[in-house]
This record gives C-alpha cells, sequence and structure tokens, in this order.
C-alpha cells in the first residue's frame, strides 16, 4: 500500500468537507458487515468515536475470498476515496481500493458477536468489554471526566498532590482494610504472646492499602493552601452493592481557610463543572446511552446542572422522614447512619433536587470533623444524589489540638502523631471532601451498575485481569 497519513475515524468525520475525494487512509476493528453479491458494506470503529465509519466493497474489485477474512472483531487497513454517502445514518463513507487484514476474528470463537449481550454476561468477559459500544460510550466519558476534574482544579489554583497508596493508617475507621505484607502466611513470625511480630514484616511494621488520603492530603493543605488528590483506594467491606467497588478511584480536595459553607459551594460547583463539561464533550456517547439505557439520562444531567442542591441539618432531615409517613426497611431516629433508602427518599421524593445533608451526629462520623457547638453534632456534609445516593462525603475538620485530641483518645486511635503535628503547629480552619469518581462516572452515564463503569472492576470474590 502506498504511505498516506492514517486517520482515525473521529478524524476522518470531523474533517470530511476538506477529504471529500480524496484517498484516506484509516484502520480499526470490523463492528459487521452485511451486502449482496454486488457489495460489501463494513462498520469500522476504532474506539475515537462511538460512530462507525462505513467502507463499501465493491466485489467487481474485490473477490468474495479476500474479504472471507473480515468478520465482527477482526481489525484491517483500509485505502480508499472518502465519497458522501448514498445510505442514511452518514454522511461520508469510503469506497475501499485496498485492504490488508491486520488480525482475524474466527467467528465461532468470538464471544461479541452483532449485539444483545446482557451487561451481566459482558462483566464475565470484562476484558474484551471495552469493543463495544456501550463501554466505548462509558470509557470514553469517564476519561474525560476525569480530564475535567483535573481542569477544574488546575484553573482553580488546586495543585494535585500525591499521598500514599500504602499507608499503616486508617483513615476513616472503617476497619475495612486490605493488608499489605511479604510474611510467609503459612509459616508466621510470632511473638512470645502469640501475636504476629511485624517488625519481621516488609515495613518493619503492619501495613495496609489506603481507604482514603485525606490524612495526607492535610498536610498537602496546610503547606500549599490548597491541594487535591486523585488516586485509587480500597475498602475490604464486604459490599456486594451496585453501588460498591474494592478498588475505586477517589478525588479528595482540602483546603485551608475555609470553612463548611465554603466546602458546599467548591462541592457544588466542581460536580456541576464535571458534569457540563461531559455534556459538552461527550454528546455523542451520552445519546447513545440515553437511546439504549436511560431515556431520561440528558434532562437528568441537565436538571442537576441548572437547580441549586438543597442544603438541609441531618436532624431536620430525620424529621422529614419520620414525618413523611412512608414504610422504610430500615428504622429512622436521630442517630441513625441513614441508609440508602433514607437517603435516596429525601433526593428523589421529598425534595426532588441533590441535597446536602450536613451537622450529623459524631457518633456516625469520622474522628477529624470539627464538632459542633451543641457538642453532639459534627460539621459533616454529604451531598445526595438521585438513583446514586451519596457521591460526596466531606467536612470542616476539627482545627482544635485539645478537641481532637480528646476524640483521638476517646476512640483509642494510635500512631497519629504525625497528623496531630498539622494542629500542634500553625493550626488553621480547614476543609474538604471526597468525591467517588465511579459513582459520578455512574450518575452521568446513566448506568446501573458500578462495575460497569470501571474497566476492571473489584469486588468480592473477584479479581479477575
Ligand atoms: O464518605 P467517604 O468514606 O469519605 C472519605 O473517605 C473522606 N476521607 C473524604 C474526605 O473528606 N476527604 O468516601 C467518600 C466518597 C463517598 O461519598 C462515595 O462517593 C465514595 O467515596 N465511596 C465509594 N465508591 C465506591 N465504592 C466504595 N466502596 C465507596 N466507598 C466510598
Ligand atoms: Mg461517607
Amino acid at each position: 500500500m502506498e504511505k498516506i497519513k492514517r486517520l482515525t475515524v473521529a478524524e476522518t468525520f470531523k474533517q470530511h468537507d476538506a477529504l471529500v475525494g480524496k484517498k484516506v487512509d484509516v484502520k480499526g476493528w470490523v463492528r459487521t458487515r452485511r451486502g449482496n453479491k454486488n457489495v460489501q458494506f463494513v462498520a469500522l470503529n476504532d474506539g475515537s468515536t462511538i460512530n462507525n465509519l462505513q467502507i463499501v466493497f465493491d466485489l467487481s474489485r474485490f473477490s468474495e475470498d479476500q474479504l472471507r477474512a473480515v468478520t465482527t472483531g477482526s481489525s484491517i487497513h483500509v485505502q480508499g476515496t472518502l465519497v458522501e454517502s448514498q445510505g442514511k445514518g452518514q454522511n461520508v463513507e469510503v469506497q475501499a481500493d485496498e485492504l490488508e487484514i491486520y488480525g482475524t476474528a474466527d467467528p465461532a470463537e468470538y464471544p461479541l458477536q452483532k449485539k444483545g449481550h446482557s451487561l451481566e454476561f459482558l462483566r464475565e468477559i470484562a476484558h474484551l468489554r471495552p469493543r463495544t459500544n456501550t463501554f466505548g460510550a462509558v470509557l470514553r466519558i469517564r476519561h474525560a471526566l476525569a480530564y475535567a476534574v483535573h481542569k477544574f482544579f488546575n484553573d482553580k489554583g488546586f495543585y494535585y498532590f500525591h499521598t500514599p497508596l500504602i499507608t499503616a493508617s486508617d483513615c476513616e475507621g472503617a476497619g475495612a482494610m486490605f493488608q499489605v505484607t511479604t510474611l510467609d502466611l503459612n509459616d508466621l513470625p510470632k511473638g512470645e504472646d502469640g501475636k504476629i511480630n511485624y517488625n519481621e514484616d516488609f515495613f518493619g511494621r503492619q501495613a495496609n492499602l489506603t481507604v482514603s488520603g485525606q490524612l495526607e492530603g492535610e498536610l498537602g493543605a496546610t503547606a500549599l493552601g490548597c491541594i487535591y488528590t486523585f488516586g485509587p483506594t480500597f475498602r475490604a467491606e464486604n459490599s456486594n452493592t451496585p453501588r460498591h467497588l474494592s478498588e475505586f478511584w477517589m478525588i479528595e480536595p482540602e483546603m485551608a481557610f475555609y470553612e463548611i459553607e465554603d466546602n458546599m459551594d467548591l462541592a457544588e460547583e466542581f460536580i456541576k463543572y464535571c458534569i457540563n463539561y461531559a455534556l459538552e464533550h461527550c454528546a455523542d456517547d451520552i445519546a447513545f446511552l440515553e437511546e439504549h439505557f436511560d431515556k431520561e439520562l440528558t434532562s437528568r444531567l441537565r436538571f442537576v446542572v441548572e437547580n441549586e442542591f438543597v442544603r438541609l441539618p441531618y436532624t431536620e432531615g430525620i424529621r422529614i422522614l419520620e414525618e413523611s409517613g412512608k414504610k422504610f426497611e430500615f428504622p429512622v431516629y436521630w442517630g441513625v447512619d441513614l441508609a440508602s433508602e433514607h437517603e435516596r427518599f429525601l433526593v428523589e421524593e421529598h425534595f426532588k433536587k441533590p441535597v446536602i445533608l450536613t451537622d450529623y451526629p459524631k457518633e456516625i462520623k469520622a474522628f477529624y470533623m470539627k464538632l459542633n457547638e451543641d457538642g453532639k453534632t459534627v460539621r459533616a456534609m454529604d451531598v445526595l444524589f438521585p438513583k446514586i445516593g451519596e457521591i460526596i462525603g466531606g467536612s470542616q475538620r476539627e482545627e482544635s489540638f485539645e478537641k481532637l485530641n480528646k476524640r483521638v483518645e476517646e476512640l483509642g486511635l494510635t500512631g497519629m502523631d504525625w497528623y496531630m503535628d498539622t494542629r500542634r503547629f500553625g493550626s488553621v480552619p480547614h476543609s474538604g471532601f471526597g468525591l467517588g469518581f465511579e459513582r459520578l462516572v455512574l450518575f452521568v452515564t446513566g448506568m446501573q451498575n458500578i462495575r460497569d463503569v470501571i474497566p476492571f472492576p473489584r469486588y468480592p470474590k473477584n479479581c479477575e485481569f
């Protein structure tokens, strides 16, 4: 074949005015082939866009034999002339002159035949599902959202701060951590008390995968002012729900001199920015997901962007739930940790808007949250979303060394000296929050299950690929 600069399918569509009548060079995977004795049509996709480029093979120039291996899933290289399309559904197509086959995909074995695979089936072949329209759309949107996160914070003057994945601390105190060790589990070194001697472990102490970068993030914020983290976090809780993963990505901004109100303003602005970014830059992918999975997707996204979130103290929320007359599966009373059904009632039925719930009882929240004057509640804020429930969790932090130290002692936390130094030296009011990245992707794509918005999901009893 002649040497011509290869164009992606997205570029070909974008520049079609200039390219019509010219020779083009395209490469990709065959989605479908159909046609008759005179002409064969191939839908070519290279991942650059959800839209397929139609390649037309005139059978006076290509033999059936040459096209035999051009089947769903095979990879090909085509040169030909870009022409205005006769058929509906696409504006241009390629009239093929030359064909090179890179890799065949035996139709008897290739698992992704034309269409109609359930999401459950695709989860079993997660190594191939990025090749489907659905996962192509989801993964492009995921990318756009990740880019939007960095752009939002960079443009605001926040610094991207890298916190460790291996740590010895437990930020959330949930006690659901994966241990990191190089000890031989079949032959553990034990002390005289019969307990494992971690001095002999790799780090000379017990270590685990992080559940949150917040504590280290606070060290960043009390030096650089405003920082954010964006990385994987790990939770070993046995939650088999459509909203939990064992490995998920979290974005955690942390800001010196921010009070809880500033924190809420930032959270609301940030989420709206990300959703707007996707609406602007992922229109084709969102339209595809809307058509196939969720007819109300765009209107729901626009609704969230265009409306102010409700801000409501926990105590008020409990009162609304108690007075609703609704039969909940889990009981409602002051002090209870809200279940997903309670959160969704407030958001989907009562306010019909995202809700930022604040001032939770201190007992159900993490040790680092700032105590209110009532001595019972803390300056926490959870952002609750339709269909998702909690999408953000955050708070103003306790900046008083005495109050924080009292809480640390009450809860029996150890090894926190390095963290307490933020309060010992130049302590300032500060706040932050954590956004679960997959929950955001779930919301923006309209998918139902969090396992379908990350390429290789990790959940209990599943660690393939
Ligand atoms: O509410 P969480 O546990 O808060 C923290 O970790 C704080 N340190 C954040 C901070 O203030 N810097 O988690 C934050 C968010 C949740 O709101 C949720 O969106 C997501 O992380 N999340 C999960 N996402 C997927 N799977 C899981 N198992 C998740 N657990 C939490
Ligand atoms: Mg939370």
